[in-house]
């Protein structure tokens, strides 16, 4: 009796400490609550089970609850793996991502749950790709997004500080920022609140997750979780997006956030500034009539008058001006259209085009520097060797300001390769092991640009060395595996894919 009474207290204490703010705004917390971004990330506990078969890759895919939590089991021809899934991403809305925890790193799952089916299937991307596994990392930037709590392990791509799967939500501190002047002195002022920012560290509040773009480039020195409310993007980091043109469809784009929506509309252009996320959405008033609670906001700025000229809708605002993008079920794109049109309708079709545009403008220093990085990295994502030789022209140019910066000699290096200048990727390289010897990535590039020199045994050695720093990283493996095997040491190159395995697979496997 008296340990169940111990048992309860102990269960009930965390959620009264949990939040210090709740005893002065209890209000704020309990509407945030209610949000999806207060419930982004979480232990799968109860999540339904199910079961995906995959032609493409001829496996079968079981989610299942254990005693220990979720498990996800793929079948593949002789071979079964079966890892822990102790995370999940999404609050559901659209749909659930996740997350294996093999030996510390953080892999996406090759399966999820999509709330349009009320089922599982193919994770995105995953549908055609035959060798769909758990092999696809989960790194800093997409649970920085997602959820609070972290502590990555340095020079690894997803490897955490365990324990990884205690992440916690999205913090009042991501839209608030540190609160230890205002608990000891409790009153206006002494935390930031987003509303009452100058517009650009306003906006920049919400856009630090709900602007991916395509690429996004840190200064110097720095890291996406560097940023804190109150300052704006740039000062952070550029987001590089894709041009666009006002009206344009957005089924043509992978993924147009509603930021880049919005800053089209004629509602956010011609007032000023005025208009930012928090004028329709405030993270605590969670919409529960979301037709009136829109048209309010409409009104707000337009008016009574306008039904002088309008005719008063019977069911707001939003149906006409604002509707489902149908076409559009690209995981991280608006579902609702924030360009707000006079006729949406009249969207045309025409093609985008693939050229980078900075979202905005870093301090002046340091345009050439992110532009030639963004454009680097889009050309090796997408195969564009001209944005790749316009990004090494421009970083070219600037180098020699940033004579200790690793991003600039890897994405060098990296283009030169792309050019098949392999002496002077090798250069670039090795002058960042130089400075940042342990982290893994700069081993392998270097791998790969002494076997194009012929200069086999070093590359063997920094294939090596990269999987020792990161023994999570199958790219490491495949290549010495494939260098193993292009010089008949086809012993060597199965003792790699069995160490590899081992590391993955976590000696789940068998017959
Ligand atoms: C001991 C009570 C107390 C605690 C605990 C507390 N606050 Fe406050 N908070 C206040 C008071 C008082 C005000 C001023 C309200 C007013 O003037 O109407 C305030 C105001 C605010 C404001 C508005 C600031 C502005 O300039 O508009 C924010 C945001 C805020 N608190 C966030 C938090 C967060 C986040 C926490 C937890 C980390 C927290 N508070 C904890 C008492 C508290
Ligand atoms: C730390 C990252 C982060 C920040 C900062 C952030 N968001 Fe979000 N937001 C998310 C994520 C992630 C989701 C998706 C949540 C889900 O469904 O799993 C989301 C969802 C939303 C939604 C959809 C409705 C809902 O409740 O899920 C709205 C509206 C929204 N955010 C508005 C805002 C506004 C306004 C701001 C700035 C004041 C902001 N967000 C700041 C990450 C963030
Ligand atoms: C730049 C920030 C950012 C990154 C990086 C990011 N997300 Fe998101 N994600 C969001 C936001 C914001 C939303 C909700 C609104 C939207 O779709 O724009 C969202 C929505 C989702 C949803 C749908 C949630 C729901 O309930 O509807 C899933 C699932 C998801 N993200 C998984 C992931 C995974 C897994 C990763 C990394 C492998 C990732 N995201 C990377 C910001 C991000
Ligand atoms: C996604 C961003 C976001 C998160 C997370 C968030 N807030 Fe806020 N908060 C806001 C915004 C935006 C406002 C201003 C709302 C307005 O006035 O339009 C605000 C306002 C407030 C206010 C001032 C209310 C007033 O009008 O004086 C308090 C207090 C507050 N938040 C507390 C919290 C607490 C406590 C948490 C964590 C449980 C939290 N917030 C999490 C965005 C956020
Ligand atoms: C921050 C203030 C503000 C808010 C909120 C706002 N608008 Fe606007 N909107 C404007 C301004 C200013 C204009 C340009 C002058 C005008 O047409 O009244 C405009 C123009 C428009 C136009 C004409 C667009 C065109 O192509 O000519 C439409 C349609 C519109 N708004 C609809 C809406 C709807 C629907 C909402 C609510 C979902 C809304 N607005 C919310 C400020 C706002
Ligand atoms: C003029 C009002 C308005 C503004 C400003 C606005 N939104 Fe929305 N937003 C809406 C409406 C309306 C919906 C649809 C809500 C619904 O379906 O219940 C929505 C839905 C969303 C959703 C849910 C996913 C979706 O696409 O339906 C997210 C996330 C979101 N908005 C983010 C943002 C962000 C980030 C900003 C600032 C860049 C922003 N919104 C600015 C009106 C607005
Ligand atoms: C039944 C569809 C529908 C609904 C609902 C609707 N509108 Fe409109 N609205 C239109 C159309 C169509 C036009 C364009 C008329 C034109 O181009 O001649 C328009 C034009 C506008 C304009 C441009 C100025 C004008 O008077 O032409 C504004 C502003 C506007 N609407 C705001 C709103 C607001 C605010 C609401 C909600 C209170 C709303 N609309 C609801 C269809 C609608």
């Amino acid at each position: 009796m008296t340990r169940l009474v111990l048992l309860g207290l102990l269960v009930a204490l965390p959620a009264v400490c949990q939040n210090p703010c709740a005893s002065c705004h209890p209000k704020e917390v309990e509407g945030y609550a209610a949000s999806g971004m207060a419930r982004s990330v979480g232990r799968p506990t109860g999540h339904p089970e199910g079961r995906v078969v995959h032609d493409v890759s001829a496996s079968r895919i079981v989610i299942y609850q254990s005693e220990t939590g979720m498990r996800h089991r793929m079948v593949r021809s002789a071979r079964t793996i079966e890892h822990d899934v102790p995370l999940f991403v999404g609050s559901g809305r659209t749909g659930r991502s996740y997350l294996a925890h093999i030996r510390g790193y953080l892999f996406q799952s090759p399966v999820s749950f999509y709330a349009a089916r009320g089922g599982w299937a193919m994770s995105p991307g995953y549908d055609d790709d035959p060798s769909a596994d758990f092999t696809r990392p989960v790194e800093l930037e997409c649970l920085q997004c997602h959820a609070g709590g972290l502590r990555p392990v340095a020079g690894t791509r997803n490897r955490y500080h365990d324990p990884a799967v205690t992440v916690e939500p999205i913090s009042c501190a991501r839209c608030h920022g540190r609160a230890d002047q205002h608990m000891a002195e409790p009153s206006r002022g002494t935390i930031v609140n987003p509303a009452r920012l100058p517009p650009r560290a306003r906006a920049s509040v919400c856009e630090q997750c709900h602007v991916a773009g395509e690429v996004r480039v840190p200064n110097p020195g720095l890291s996406v979780a560097d940023f804190s409310p109150g300052m704006a993007l740039e000062d952070v980091w550029t987001v590089y997006v894709l041009e666009r043109e006002k009206g344009a469809a957005v089924s043509e784009v992978k993924a147009v956030s509603h930021a880049e929506l919005l800053a089209l509309s004629v509602c956010a252009q011609a007032s000023e500034g005025e208009m930012w996320c928090g004028t329709c959405h405030n993270p605590h008033d969670p919409a529960t009539d979301p037709k009136r609670y829109y048209r309010d906001r409409c009104i707000g700025c337009h008016g009574a008058e306008l039904f002088e000229t309008h005719d008063p809708p019977t069911d707001g605002c939003v149906r006409c001006h604002m509707p489902r993008l149908s076409a559009n079920n690209v995981a991280h794109a608006a579902l609702t259209d924030h360009e707000i049109l006079r006729n949406p309708r009249k969207k045309s079709g025409g093609p985008v085009a693939r050229r980078l545009t900075a979202w905005g403008e870093p301090p002046a220093g340091l345009r050439e520097r992110n532009f030639g990085l963004a454009s680097i990295e889009m050309g090796e994502r997408y195969q564009y060797g001209s944005a790749m030789r316009e990004g090494l022209l421009l970083l070219t140019a600037v180098q020699e300001e940033f004579p200790e910066d690793t991003e600039v000699m890897s994405a060098m290096a990296r283009a030169h390769y792309g050019e098949r200048r392999f002496t002077d990727s090798v250069a670039f390289l090795e002058a960042a092991i130089a400075r940042e010897p342990d982290r893994a990535e700069h081993h392998l590039y270097l791998g790969s640009a002494y076997l194009a020199l012929g200069r086999t045994s070093e590359a063997i050695d920094r294939f090596e060395r990269a999987i020792e720093l990161d023994p999570g990283r199958e790219d490491a493996y495949l290549n010495l595996t494939a260098l193993f095997n292009a010089i008949n040491r086809t012993e060597r190159a199965r003792e790699v894919i069995r160490n590899r395995d081992d590391f993955l697979l976590d000696g789940c496997c068998g017959p």
